[in-house]
């Protein structure tokens, strides 16, 4: 039953509904970040907890301050071992103006051929369909696991409610482990599963030094210049070419990796080329392969995502403008504190300029994950099984807040076993996922599940 081929069927037979399921969700703009789409976020979550009930599970939406958690429930056996699998409803923002093709509206589900177009095709709404897909056949065909399915609808904006919500729940929510599928493979031939993920710490900075724009000629020489002055803030934080981040300090707490892990890491298939060509990039700030994934994976960055200010039309218009705002970051990796951070960054951009105004946003702690025991070797035989190569254990750049809080509330261990590709598009415009990716993700879900119902209630 749960030989390849049998799964293989299942999953031809499948395709068609599990494409239009998709379709159906990635066309609901769940954009957690958005007030104005907080009623199509509820849309979404709702659609979600339907299919649950509409496939043979149990569902439930959980309110939190934000927006709503979708808690699904396939079997309730006491002597069988309890998994959750962990997914985000929730997507980044998405406008044609930031480069989707003319042919591809980010909130239109557009298939060619086996790839999947839209926002939220591969973050993550394709594979926590693949998962659940995955789970109705391991439960048709006996896997001895009670399966639950917990998708959260404010990832993307650092998951503020989730934790204090999951704990006023913890006892309807008890689980023996959580897997996560959100995480990306070094490339299609390279299955990965995280190590570790960064943490996040962001901010914005603004500068106001007037009320409205001035004549240049008038004023300027004179008139203080909010964006060039936060411009100098940051080339003061860090060396735009090299990256370094120049707080003193910031990277008193950074643990190198070990020798296993940089073992590892030159082995894993990662290739600059390939990731010049998935990210399209023109160049890096550096080509060796060890130094990326280094940079990527295992040490901390300050980034800038966008400064807003001044004039950005066409030709110039000559005006000093009255404010500017810097919306930024550190990606932080394990043992680095947030608090601390926070308190770094703030110190130092008050010494520098006493007049920018810091904003605080949402914080995520680093995680470091399990890479031996049962379940990491079920995932791994699981993957084997699907796709014919066992995944790499290599840590990640990104983060995901869920993780460390489930970890704490619910007191089980968390694992990945994440299907999204690095060409699939991250957060870029025309984000896909692709039937391969699907097919094979539920063969490894349906094996896994197996897998764990194998291994019992002791962990
Ligand atoms: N799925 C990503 C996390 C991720 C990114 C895992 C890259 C592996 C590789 C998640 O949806 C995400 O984008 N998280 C945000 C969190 C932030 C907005 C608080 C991130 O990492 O920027
Ligand atoms: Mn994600
Ligand atoms: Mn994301």
């Amino acid at each position: 039953m749960f030989d390849r081929q049998s799964l293989l069927d299942y999953a031809a037979s499948q395709r068609r509904s599990f494409e239009e399921t998709l379709r159906d969700l990635v066309e609901i703009p769940t954009v957690s970040n958005n007030p104005d789409r907080k009623a199509d976020v509820a849309r979404g979550a709702t659609f979600a907890a339907e299919l649950i009930r509409r496939v043979g599970g149990e569902s439930r939406l959980i309110e939190t301050k934000g927006h709503p958690i979708v808690a699904g429930s396939f079997g309730s056996n006491p002597s069988w071992p309890t998994v959750t699998i962990y997914n985000h409803l929730d997507v980044q923002p998405a406008e044609v103006a930031d480069g989707w093709r003319p042919e591809l509206p980010p909130f239109k589900f557009t298939q060619q051929g086996d790839r999947y177009f839209g926002r939220g095709t591969t973050d993550d709404k394709g594979p926590a369909m693949t998962a659940l897909w995955g789970a109705q056949y391991a439960r048709r065909h006996g896997a001895k696991v009670n399966i639950r399915f917990l998708w959260e609808c404010e990832e993307e904006i650092g998951s503020p409610h989730f934790e204090s919500t999951i704990r006023t729940e913890k006892d309807s929510l008890a689980t023996d482990s959580v897997i996560v599928s959100d995480t990306v493979w070094v490339s299609r031939a390279r299955p990965a599963c995280p190590a570790g993920l960064r943490g996040l710490q962001g901010f914005r900075f603004t500068l106001e030094t007037g009320q409205t724009d001035q004549h240049s000629g008038t004023s300027g020489g004179a008139a203080r210049n909010p964006v060039a002055e936060l411009c100098q803030l940051v080339a003061e934080i860090f060396d735009a070419k090299t990256g370094k981040v120049k707080i003193p300090g910031f990277y008193k707490d950074v643990v190198p990796p070990t020798k296993q892990e940089l073992a590892d890491l030159k082995k894993c298939g990662f290739s600059t080329a390939a990731f010049k060509k998935d990210h399209l990039f023109k160049s890096l700030r550096v080509n060796d392969p060890l130094e990326i994934m280094k940079r990527v994976w295992c040490l901390p960055t300050f980034e800038v995502h966008g400064i807003a200010g001044g004039y950005t039309g066409p030709g110039i218009k000559t005006i000093v403008p009255p404010r500017a705002t810097a919306i930024v970051s550190c990606r932080l990796v394990p043992d680095m504190k947030e608090t601390r951070i926070i308190r770094l960054v703030k110190d130092f951009v008050r010494k520098k300029n006493k007049d920018v105004r810091i904003e605080v946003e949402h914080g995520l702690p680093a995680f470091k994950g399990h890479t031996t025991g049962a379940h990491p070797d079920a995932i791994k035989s699981a993957v084997k099984f699907a796709f014919g190569r066992e995944p790499v254990f290599v840590r990640e750049g990104g983060s995901i807040g869920a993780v460390l809080s489930m970890e704490r509330v619910l007191k089980a261990p968390v694992y990945f076993l994440g299907l999204s590709l690095p060409e699939h598009g991250y957060h870029a415009p025309n984000e896909n996922y692709d039937w391969q990716q699907a097919q094979g993700g539920m063969l490894a879900f349906a094996e896994y599940f197996r897998l764990a119902g194998e291994l019992g209630r002791k962990r």
